[in-house]
């Protein structure tokens, strides 16, 4: 079976999905992938992993901080099992009083202010022949126009509307290397230049998904107002919201999954 739909998420989304058929690990040319969970639910095979997970292990725990996580294996691996559309799962910091804690972001568009990370597949190294990549030393510049899935985005919109929940849609989300968090005087420069939310999870694996054709849209929950606009933010508290609003997500997911088609309408 082809064509699955994959979640990107924490290691508690998990527990939505009841028949866990295996859980693997996928050997790519960029090292050993997260460990990726298999799940058939309605006849639809579901793929979930953690960004944060161990690279090797089975163990879905959240072990790896977001500058050091291998973005070219998890989205490589997706793929390679089959994955065509990725729902990721995405904690943010609010640069808008506006927004409310513990709702729901769907991204528009994004601002990269990472500095280390591995931005392409396509970094002009032979790797020999891959189906998935095809040959990686030619030179790739894809078209960042329309960065999320518009047909993913308009479905996860329209269930968290069926279910009452607070949701803003298309937001900017701006990405910080991390681990620190930001100051004050960065997250006014983020918000002058258009920012709504921040993270530090979601450069690159937006860009490598695009990379291959895959659909890609993020359900960001806002834990927090950034850097200036609270008196502190910490990622306990970052944790703690985050925890508090999972059963919110997983009702939205466990809604919005059967309504996502293996065919795609966008232009992914
Ligand atoms: N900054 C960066 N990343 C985050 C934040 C934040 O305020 N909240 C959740 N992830």
């Amino acid at each position: 079976m082809d064509k699955k739909i994959a979640i990107i998420g924490g290691s508690g989304v998990r527990k939505i999905f009841e028949k866990e058929i295996s859980i693997t690990n996928v050997s790519t040319p960029f090292g050993i992938s997260q460990p990726i969970a298999i799940f058939r639910e309605n006849e639809k095979e579901i793929l979930f992993t953690n960004r944060h997970s161990l690279p090797g292990s089975k163990s879905f725990e959240h072990v790896i901080p977001p500058h050091k996580i291998n973005s070219r294996t998890l989205i490589f691996a997706l793929a390679k099992m089959g994955a065509r559309r990725i729902i990721a799962i995405n904690s943010v910091g609010a640069l808008k009083k506006d927004l409310k804690l513990g709702s729901f972001a769907v991204l528009e568009q994004f601002i990269d202010m990472t500095k280390t990370r591995h931005y392409t597949f396509y970094d002009g190294t032979f790797l020999g022949h891959d189906e998935i990549l095809g040959d990686t030393s030619i030179v790739k510049h894809i078209d960042m126009t329309e960065p999320f899935c518009a047909e993913m985005n308009e479905l996860i919109l329209e269930t968290a509307k069926e279910l009452k929940y607070d949701i803003v849609s298309k937001a900017c989300y701006i990405c910080t290397e991390g681990p620190r968090l930001e100051t004050p005087a960065e997250i006014n420069f983020y918000r002058m230049i258009g920012a709504d939310v921040v993270g530090m999870t979601l450069i690159p694996e937006v860009i490598l998904a695009r990379e291959l054709g895959l659909c890609y849209s993020s359900i960001s929950i806002i834990t927090n107002y950034a850097a200036g606009m609270q008196e502190r933010v910490s990622f306990e508290e970052v944790k703690e919201v985050y925890s508090r609003n999972e059963e919110k997500l997983k009702r939205l997911l466990t809604l919005l999954i059967p309504k996502i088609s293996e065919d795609k309408k966008c232009r992914c």
